[in-house]
């Protein structure tokens, strides 16, 4: 079986998505797309056999000739179509953010929930990377003890114009925060961000680096060092210290190279190269699940969660203070996950 999937928002992400799952992955074709910008959906869809082009979302969302929904458009405009496809009764893979406000989140997880099953996914691919993943076995298997404190690094080389400072936290830490919440099978219970001093290649009232501390309900305390102007490539790093031993992040999978008296590797150049397969391994994941009739991979509630502590922790660098992070009861649809 195919599973036919509708793609709404064609820009960076959203082709990225549509090369992989036209010519990477198995048992799935892009069947629509759409885009604010007509002109780029047409143009994507040029290059996609039998696949048609919709005015808005919600025409694609109604679509009977699409099974389940990709949404890659701009942040603010995902509430409104995860609520629809919802709606729909049909399976929604949402690029992270799942929505830009604890409201909004709250809002598709009351939809999901009064439907009495998951039919959302969100786009935090690091889970199905192969050096996190290796990572958690280590953290969850317990040979080097209990983890105490987990050290990460969230480097980008540059971002575009239409950043802004509270992307620092809301776009890149967010990836820092789910891996935190994920690692540890753990709730954040407050964060502190701590602004060292700025680089001078930093824009105009950005505070670049930034220092993001985030204590775990179970005394787990993570910090994330965020940088958005590193300039030398994009450089993750994690390292969780134990009672008995540490674990860490290997470098790069590229070759490392020794020779006169140095060595070393490739960093890579950007977050598509990091982590292409992990996205297509969680793309595959989702894929196989909904033909199976159900879903895979980080749920609304993961969403919501992620979303409330990038709120804290933007009212954490205004306040300069340790703001505790407060969440409503999680539902029993997601007691598992
Ligand atoms: N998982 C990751 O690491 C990762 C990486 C990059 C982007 N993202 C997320 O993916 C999303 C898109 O990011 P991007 O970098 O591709 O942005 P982009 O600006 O390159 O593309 C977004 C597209 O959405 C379209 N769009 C905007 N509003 C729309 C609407 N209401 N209906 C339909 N289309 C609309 C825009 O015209 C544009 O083509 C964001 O939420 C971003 O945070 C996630």
């Amino acid at each position: 079986m195919t599973l036919n999937v509708g793609v709404i928002g064609v820009g960076m992400i959203g082709q990225d998505h549509i090369r992989r799952l036209t010519h990477v992955l198995s048992g799935v074709r892009v069947a629509a797309v759409t885009d604010v910008d007509l002109d780029r959906a047409r143009t994507v869809a040029a290059d996609l056999p039998g696949a048609s082009v919709h005015a808005t979302g919600e025409d694609l969302i109604a679509d009977p000739g699409v099974d389940a929904v990709v949404v890659t458009s701009w942040g603010p405009t995902h509430e409104g179509y995860v609520l629809a496809g919802i709606a729909a009764g049909k399976q929604v893979f949402c690029e992270k953010p799942l929505a830009t406000t604890e409201d909004a989140c709250s809002r598709i997880v009351d939809a999901e929930v009064a439907t009495g099953r998951r039919l959302v996914s969100v786009g935090f691919m690091r889970r199905y990377d192969d050096q996190y993943r290796a990572m958690k076995a280590v953290v969850t298997g317990g040979e080097i003890g209990v983890a105490l404190v987990m050290h990460a690094a969230h480097r980008n080389p540059s971002v575009p114009d239409f950043f802004t400072s509270d992307m620092i936290i809301n776009d890149s830490t967010v990836h820092d925060i789910d891996v935190a919440r994920w690692m540890f099978d753990d709730e954040i219970a407050a964060v502190t961000v701590l602004t060292p001093r700025v680089s001078s290649k930093a824009r105009e009232g950005f505070n670049d680096p930034l220092l993001v501390l985030l204590e775990m309900e179970s005394g787990v305390i993570v910090d994330v060092e965020a940088s958005v102007n590193a300039g030398f490539g994009y450089d993750i790093r994690g390292e969780v210290v134990c009672e008995d031993g540490t674990v860490e992040l290997s470098e790069s999978a590229g070759a490392i190279v020794k020779g006169a008296g140095r060595f070393g590797g490739r960093v890579p150049a950007d977050w598509r190269e990091r982590f292409v397969r992990a996205f297509d391994v969680e793309f595959q994941t989702w894929i196989d699940a909904v033909a199976a009739g159900g879903t895979a991979g980080p749920s609304a509630w993961d969403g919501y969660a992620a979303t409330v502590a990038c709120e804290t922790g933007l009212r954490a660098l205004a306040s300069g203070v340790r703001e505790p992070v407060t969440m409503r009861e999680r539902p029993d649809l997601y007691k598992e996950s």
